[in-house]
């Protein structure tokens, strides 16, 4: 079985690493040279928890990476597309890519007896694989089925462990109409996944459901926990962590992604979720409940922003103190990163902003340039600073010492994902869902 991948992001790099890594003959292809040159070197072009160690074990078993979709790619018999698919301005799914992919696919298509399997593994909305995919790949004369067969298999790996979920995905989707072509997908992931790693066969635009309904439930989750918690807030006594808790207990309900912060960030939710939305409206229902969880995680900052100026009563050249720049820990990613949208409306407030994060510093200081002071250890964002929130749940916070906090020109903490044990009172210690503000 020969492989390419199109689009070396978290998706399509893991894969390659991973498949590279079991002896599959694999081509990654990334239109971006920058990045191709660090990935032919072995660096990964993002942080990724073990992406290293596999992607070194795939160079070596021989993957090779290529910037262009050439006749040599369609010799391939699987070919998997996993380029972006972000929104544009307005909140529509943007498929540029997707499209320049099926284009390129096409022109290098014709003159080859070879029929490769084209497999969507981006996110699109429903019906894209079918109504403009197919399309595009049938627009001269070639036929899907007689020339190439059409898959969409959606991915639900997240960073920070992007690894892990390729190597064990809690599900397999393989949506098609093609059964040889199902089958010979199939047949590849048995072989590379154990018995354990349920695979799911339906057609195209399930699949591509299936993947926006994962997000967004997800979302919607983050979002109960996040207003449940304003209220807890409000409620003297009453943690927000530990309601989640017992309510995760239910197996209804599971307790996971029920950890109340400052609303959810990164590549996905936020588009996936707007997307949804703008294709929801597209074909004539009104998504009521859908809205209500992206205005809700909108809403966040305004909250975080509120208990600022409630404790700080001039913000003009007060000193904040950020700890966590990444959407979540364990990544360098900043993409609709709160922190980033968060230390932005500080400085018009004109804050002074000093912040720590242990990777995501060289992303976040290509936006703010010599705007704020980054800091190397997490201790130094206390000096003198008049309040500090953290943002993103780094292990490394829960170590700093009450004794630095006590460096603060008035000790005051918002810990939007309480994960601080504060005991000395002369430290104002704010979690948000916790007790009375
Ligand atoms: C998400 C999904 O979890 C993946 O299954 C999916 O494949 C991926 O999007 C995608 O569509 O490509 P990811 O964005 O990497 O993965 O990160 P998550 O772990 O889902 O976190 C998203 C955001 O929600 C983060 O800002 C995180 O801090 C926040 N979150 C998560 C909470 O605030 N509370 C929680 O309990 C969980």
């Amino acid at each position: 079985m020969k492989v390419a991948i199109i689009g070396l992001g978290f998706v399509g790099l893991s894969l390659a690493a991973y498949l590279g890594s079991k002896k599959i003959k694999v081509t990654g292809i990334d239109l971006d040279n920058e990045k191709l040159q660090s990935i032919k070197k072995g660096i990964p072009p993002f942080y990724e928890n073990k992406l290293k160690s596999y992607l070194k074990k795939a160079i070596d078993f021989g993957t090779t990476f290529e910037s262009e979709i050439t006749k040599k790619t369609i010799e391939n018999d699987l070919i998997f597309v996993t380029v972006g698919t972000p929104i544009d301005k307005n909140n529509k799914i943007n498929l540029k890519f997707i499209k320049s992919v099926a284009n390129s696919l096409e022109n290098n298509m014709h003159d080859t007896k070879h029929k490769p399997t084209i497999i969507i593994k981006s996110t699109v909305v429903p019906g894209t694989t079918i109504h403009t995919v197919k399309p595009i790949l049938e627009r001269n004369s070639l036929k899907e089925s007689v020339n190439f067969n059409l898959l969409t298999n959606p991915e639900f790996l997240k960073e920070g462990t992007a690894m892990e979920d390729t190597i064990n995905p809690h599900a397999i989707i393989i949506g098609g109409t093609n059964y040889t072509s199902i089958n010979k997908l199939l047949k590849f992931y048995q072989k590379i996944y154990s018995k354990k790693n349920q695979i799911i066969k339906t057609n195209n635009s399930t699949a591509e459901m299936i993947k926006y309904a994962n997000n967004s439930f997800l979302a919607t989750k983050i979002s109960f926990i996040n207003s449940l918690a304003i209220i807890c807030q409000k409620i003297e006594g009453v943690n927000v962590d530990e309601v989640a808790r017992v309510m995760g207990l239910d197996p209804r309900i599971s307790k996971q992604f029920l950890k109340a912060g400052p609303g959810y960030g990164g590549s996905c939710f936020p588009k996936d979720l707007q997307a949804l939305i703008s294709f929801s409206n597209s074909v004539g229902y009104k998504p009521e409940l859908l809205t209500a969880v992206h205005n809700t995680n909108n809403n966040q900052i305004k909250i975080i922003m509120d208990l600022i100026t409630k404790n700080i009563s001039i913000l003009k050249n007060a000193k904040i103190g950020i700890l966590g720049l990444a959407f979540k820990e364990n990544t360098d990613d900043i993409r609709e990163s709160v922190s980033v949208n968060l230390i932005k409306l500080l400085l018009k407030k004109k804050c002074k902003i000093i912040a720590h994060d242990p990777m995501a510093i060289e992303n976040t200081s290509q936006i703010f340039k010599n705007k704020i002071t980054f800091v190397t250890k997490p201790e130094l964002v206390c000096t003198d600073t008049d309040c500090i929130i953290l943002l993103t749940p780094w292990k490394e916070y829960q170590l700093i010492k009450e004794k630095n906090f006590l460096k603060m020109k008035k000790p005051l903490i918002i810990d939007t994902r309480r994960i601080l044990k504060i005991k000395n009172k002369k430290i104002k210690y704010i979690g948000l869902g916790m007790g009375k503000e």
